[in-house]
């Protein structure tokens, strides 16, 4: 069987199993942090559990895996297929900011590797009522962590021009942000806006004719208000300092990011560890997945990988 067939095949089994779901450079995270040479390995974003599977197959037999996840729905989805590792799995509902908190709670001093796999998972675009994808009628939700008061529906309904402008601009590198920005404020003066698919359209109906671009028009804005619902950038900055200190000598932090400020804040974080003589980085650029991976799962297309190892 060729190379490419042999594959293919692998990826139609994952993703079988996974339910829809394909974990983003899964071969690169296993050769990346050696899991049968740890003993502690943290998974900061658990989502559905694929990654953690796959690692949790390799991971040493004294091994363990500590899994936070904010979004309790993904964490019983998680905890239901990971349940032939019940022994060896801790389940975190917490952000991972909170890190720290999460290792003092189990006695821990250090750990020898740690994943962060950022942004939204398939389940989030793809459950009913969660209000992530453009694609889905749903409420105007976002939030990640469902007792955090502030969802997209408030900022959309109760920011000024100015402010949404901003975060599109920001957050969604969206070109057409003014635009958009005033649209939706003309909009909300006859009634809320309270609907994932209402919003697609003023967003699609303010670029008529302007957007030449292949994603769809809502894509920028739908990104923007969810990385600002779930303060999703300062959690990325908090979270790889905090981490960085538990990190035991010849521990790695692999981080997959799927926006360009995202990848940014990761590359300086590291930058700063390496100045500071704790950390070697092991990705001079960061790893793109490779042409077939993106052929078979079209998510992956954007995501960048960068690897640290603590000296
Ligand atoms: C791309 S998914 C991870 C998918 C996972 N690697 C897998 O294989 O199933 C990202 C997950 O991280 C979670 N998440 C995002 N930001 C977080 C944060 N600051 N703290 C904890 N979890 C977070 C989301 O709720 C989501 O479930």
């Amino acid at each position: 069987m060729s190379r490419i067939r042999k594959i293919s095949k692998r990826w139609q089994k994952i993703s079988l199993t996974n339910k829809g779901h394909i974990p983003v450079m899964c071969k690169e995270i296993v050769e990346y942090l050696k899991p049968s040479e740890r003993k502690c390995i943290v998974d900061c974003t658990l989502g559905l559990g694929a990654h953690a599977q796959e690692l949790l197959k390799h991971i040493s037999p004294q091994g363990r895996l500590i899994g936070i996840d904010k979004d309790e729905e993904s964490l019983t989805l998680a905890r239901e297929r990971l349940k032939e590792f019940e022994d060896k799995t801790h389940f975190f509902h917490s952000d991972f900011r909170n890190v720290d908190k999460v290792l003092d709670s189990l006695g821990l001093e250090s750990v020898d590797a740690a994943l962060f796999d950022l942004g939204s998972s398939f389940y989030q675009l793809s459950a009913f009522g969660r209000g992530f994808s453009f694609l889905r009628e749903g409420p105007l939700d976002m939030r990640m962590d469902r007792s955090i008061f502030i969802s997209a529906y408030d900022l959309i309904n109760n920011l000024s021009e100015k402010e949404l402008d901003y975060i599109f601009k920001r957050y969604g590198q969206e070109r057409w942000h003014r635009k958009i920005a005033h649209c939706i404020v003309e909009e909300r003066k006859h009634y809320p806006i309270a609907t994932t698919l209402k919003l697609a359209e003023i967003v699609a109906k303010a670029l008529e004719g302007r957007s030449e671009s292949r994603i769809h028009p809502a894509t920028r804005i739908f990104q923007a208000l969810r990385i600002v619902v779930n303060q999703e950038f300062e959690s990325l900055g908090i979270g790889l300092e905090k981490i960085a200190k538990f990190l035991s000598p010849g521990g790695r932090i692999c981080v997959i990011s799927f926006h360009s400020l995202e990848d940014k804040i990761v590359k300086e974080a590291f930058k700063r560890l390496k100045a500071n003589g704790r950390f070697k980085v092991l990705t001079s650029k960061p790893v793109r997945p490779s042409s077939w991976e993106i052929k078979l799962n079209s998510k992956a297309r954007s995501s960048r990988l960068r690897v640290a190892e603590k000296i």
